[in-house]
């Protein structure tokens, strides 16, 4: 199975610190945000690593990251996403890279306390399909909402005003080789962006979606409450007291 970490866009809900900096660069307490994906990765017992990253200082992830030999890695792939046309089209960057083997996909702002090696582990058992990870949180309607009937996801939905349960639908994702031609039949949605949810949904309407709940915290890190409730947390773990 091969990683791919998607830490395009443009970061808009973060300016103006990202006017001169990519998003995933900035600080999450005492590390650049894409060390914690990455680390969630690589503890996951990936090796083969691919970063799709856009915007004016893409050059500056190879500055901090390298080749990975701080995490253990012996290289790092990088792509590059022009614009910010959605989740779903800067994963379809990393086709090439894929070679046909499962993905397992980590959006770049995404920050969990878990380890999630278990559950990577059973999917590269499943013979096809994906899996998604899913957490009770106070605010759904900032997030893909996922519904649950019978034990089964049966319905993802983007944002909803009226959310349909409290389980948001967190940024780590697992996907047989067929979420690129998935990926490749989307239409843009009503921001303008290839959706993940839209990829998610269509596994759901196959009948091979499989899901997991996370047990320790997550949170993403995108707007400036959610980048500061993020460093909060890396640091309690860490042991440090407010
Ligand atoms: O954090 C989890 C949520 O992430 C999910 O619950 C939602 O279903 C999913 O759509 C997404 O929601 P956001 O609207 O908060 O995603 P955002 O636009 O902030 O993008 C998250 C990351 O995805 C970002 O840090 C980098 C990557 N990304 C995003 C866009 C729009 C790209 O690589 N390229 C892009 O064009």
């Amino acid at each position: 199975m091969k990683g791919v970490i998607l830490a395009g866009g443009l970061g808009s809900r973060l300016f103006p610190c990202t006017k001169v900096t990519n998003k995933h660069l900035l600080p999450v307490y005492n590390k650049p945000m894409i060390y914690y994906p990455l680390k969630t990765m690589v503890n996951a017992g990936l090796k083969d690593i691919m970063i799709v990253t856009g915007g004016n200082y893409a050059g500056d992830f190879l500055r901090i990251l390298g080749n990975g030999k701080e995490f253990g890695l012996k290289d790092i792939s990088y792509t590059y996403q022009e614009g910010e046309g959605g989740i779903a089209e800067a994963l379809k960057l990393a086709e090439n890279f894929a070679e046909g083997e499962k993905i397992f996909v980590i959006l770049g702002d995404n920050i969990i306390e878990d380890d999630v090696s278990e559950a990577v582990k059973d999917f590269e058992k499943q013979k096809e399909g994906a899996g998604i990870f899913l957490k009770g949180v106070p605010d759904p309607e900032r997030f893909g909402v996922a519904e649950i009937k019978e034990g089964k996801v049966i319905n993802i939905e983007e944002k909803p005003n009226k959310p349909k349960s409290n389980y948001a639908v967190c940024g780590l994702y697992l996907y047989d080789k067929n979420v690129f031609d998935i990926a490749k039949e989307l239409k843009p949605s009503g921001r303008g962006e290839l959706e993940i949810t839209d990829v998610n949904n269509e596994y759901i309407k196959r009948g091979i979606m499989s899901y997991s709940l996370l047990k320790g915290w997550w949170t993403d890190a995108g707007t400036f409450e959610s980048l500061f409730k993020a460093s909060k947390l890396v640091a309690e773990k860490e042991g440090l007291k407010f």
